[in-house]
């Protein structure tokens, strides 16, 4: 699951480009057995529309954009936008270890799970059903995000992203922006997730806090926050 979907047509874009920017979109999917999994309702949707609008910004300055893409139909059209597939936390880990190094922007929207199941029947087996009740057994998975905020050099930029309930909305953000030791945290209140539109508030590391206009499209807020991440790597 990790093919590459679509290589950029061309070099000759990248000489232009505003910088290399990696974003991450889309549910996990952990495995409980062969045909079963513990997900959730991300539909990518925003993700996918940053990455094509970066990569297509007008000007001749677009963004040289790899998205890293979970289980979702939601893909992008646009061939410009290099798309790598993953399922599970483990394999979006994998995928950032090797292209992290190389970004200079990360957009870590992906919904990445929690917690997973621990040692998920192997193989072919899937659990079959008997009158006892079942436990199933969780480990927490590692925070990707985190890791890539103690990894990151100087010149990279990492944005984060926090869906809290609204009333420890800016509080939660604040304390991930720390936590994680990132740039700059979209916090959006829970309702986003499975929503057409988005209602967000960024927040950078110097302080600076910015609120869309209410509640926006997901196709409107991708100029948006690439104005704001423009703004916060350069101010
Ligand atoms: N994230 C990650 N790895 C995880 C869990 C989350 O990289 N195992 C990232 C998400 O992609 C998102 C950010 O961390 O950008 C915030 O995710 P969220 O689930 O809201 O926060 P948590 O760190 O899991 O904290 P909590 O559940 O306590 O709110």
């Amino acid at each position: 699951m990790m093919a590459p979907e679509h290589d950029p047509a061309s070099s000759s874009h990248a000489r232009v480009a505003r910088g290399r920017l990696l974003i991450t979109a889309g549910p996990t999917y952990e495995p409980i057995d062969a045909v079963r999994f513990i997900g959730n309702r991300s539909s990518g949707r925003l993700g996918v529309a940053l990455a094509e609008h970066a990569a297509s910004a007008r000007g001749g300055r677009e963004w040289e954009t790899t998205l890293l893409l979970g289980p979702t139909p939601v893909a992008p059209t646009d061939s410009r936008v290099r798309t790598l597939r993953f399922r599970t936390t483990a394999e979006l880990g994998s995928l950032l270890d090797e292209h992290f190094p190389s970004c200079d922007v990360l957009v870590m929207a992906a919904a990445v799970a929690d917690y997973r199941p621990i040692a998920p029947a192997s193989g072919e087996q899937k659990i079959r059903r008997t009158d006892q009740k079942l436990v199933l057994e969780l480990e927490p998975t590692p925070d990707l995000l985190a890791a890539c905020g103690r990894k990151k050099r100087p010149d990279q930029f990492v944005v984060g992203f926090a869906l809290e309930p609204r009333e420890r909305l800016i509080s939660s953000a604040t304390s991930k922006l720390e936590r994680k030791n990132l740039d700059l945290v979209v916090a959006n209140p829970l309702e986003t997730m499975d929503s057409e539109t988005i209602e967000a508030t960024v927040m950078s590391r110097g302080g600076g806090e910015h609120r869309t206009a209410g509640a926006i499209t997901k196709d409107a807020f991708a100029p948006w926050l690439l104005d704001q991440i423009t703004a916060a790597r350069h101010g």
